[in-house]
């Protein structure tokens, strides 16, 4: 079963052509970074256009480094949602186009259904049940699924997503964006325990996130320590990298508390961290050293970056269990802002 996958949600266009769910002939990925950075954040409708610029340049390239023609291909696979609504609709009619073309079945992914499947990739053996934590720029969940394809939100943020958290304090201090990975790499010459930050309660029982919290504190250190941002391409002084080590680190202690307490409660095989943040070096090395070193075997698996970060292996890894059961081209397909999981 030999898959395309596009993707093009947030700010990355990216396909991919994926052998039964796991041999990746090729996965070329677009990174719009150099556009947004001026602004600091994804300009929705720069995203949009960029796309639209480069989607048929990124799925040539994906088929000649995969070496195989369209005519090869059994079947497309597109991020149908969630995400920018602009950016989404590009992937999906660039898809459904595509399979209209050359009567190839198209199926459409979920983009959290694409991220729980990078880990797959590497992995193919991943038992059920399973528990995973996505967290990137636009998402933070914790997703059970007792079985294949079948998914349930136990716990999500209440306001940022954690990357989202990183990249906001880190455009705050001139840190440069995307900031998770500047933060990464300052936080390993900082002092963790230099600024308190406290881990915020949830008392309705959720296994839910808050990042909030943690901004406030963090805005409120930087001013009473008198911080100033960082000039571009100066060295940050000890002072920030010492906050960026302790910001960093509350934001890892909520993300595996809160993991640890679904996996007492759900006792799944299998412990999946995917999603851009799951590059962070801190919440790798935490995750694993939380996890595998319980008495209770339970599993991790943690993507290799290129699989983490958004990307369209994944879409078609997630597809490719689904031809057999919807061949037809659906052109009634439409892209889905707030998709929702599993639904
Ligand atoms: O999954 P992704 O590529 O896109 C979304 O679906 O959002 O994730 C992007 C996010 C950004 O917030 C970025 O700062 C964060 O992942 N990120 C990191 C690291 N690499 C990427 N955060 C912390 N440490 C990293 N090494
Ligand atoms: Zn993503």
């Amino acid at each position: 079963m030999l898959v395309l996958g596009i993707e093009s949600s947030c700010d990355e266009t990216a396909a991919a052509l994926v052998r039964d769910g796991r041999e990746v002939l090729s996965n070329v990925v677009a990174s719009q970074v150099a556009t947004h950075r001026a602004f600091g954040g994804v300009v929705p409708e720069l995203a949009s256009r960029e796309h639209l610029r480069n989607i048929g340049y990124v799925v040539r390239q994906a088929l000649r480094e995969g070496g195989c023609t369209l005519g090869e291909v059994d079947g497309i696979a597109v991020t149908q949602g969630p995400g920018l609504i602009g950016s989404l609709l590009v992937g999906v009619s660039y898809a459904k186009a595509m399979a209209w073309a050359s009567g190839k079945p198209l199926v459409p992914v979920h983009h959290v259904e694409g991220h729980i499947f990078s880990a797959f990739i590497e992995n193919p053996g991943i038992e059920y049940p399973l528990l995973a934590l996505t967290v990137s720029g636009g998402h933070t969940s914790m997703i059970h699924a007792p079985r294949p394809g079948e998914y349930e939100i136990i716990g999500r943020t209440r306001d940022d997503a954690a990357g989202e958290a990183l990249d906001k304090i880190a455009k705050f201090l001139g840190l440069g964006y995307p900031g998770g990975p500047v933060i990464d790499r300052l936080a390993r010459d900082g002092d963790p325990r230099r600024f308190p930050f406290s881990i915020p309660k949830i008392s309705d029982g959720r296994l839910d996130f808050s990042f909030s919290g943690f901004k406030t504190a963090a805005l409120r250190h930087i001013a009473e320590a008198g911080i100033r941002p960082v000039r571009p391409g100066a060295p940050a002084p000890r002072v920030v990298l010492d906050l960026v080590a302790s910001y960093q680190r509350a934001i890892v202690d909520t993300l595996i508390g809160q993991v640890k307490k679904a996996e007492a409660r759900l006792m799944p095989r299998s412990l999946l961290l995917v999603g851009g943040v799951a590059c962070n070096s801190l919440l790798r090395e935490s995750f694993r050293k939380t996890f595998e070193s319980r008495e209770r075997p339970v599993r991790v698996y943690i993507p290799s970056p290129a699989y983490t970060t958004d990307n369209a292996a994944m879409i078609a890894a997630a597809a490719t269990p689904r031809f057999g059961r919807s061949p037809a081209l659906d052109l009634a397909l439409n892209a889905s802002a707030s998709l929702p999981l599993g639904g």
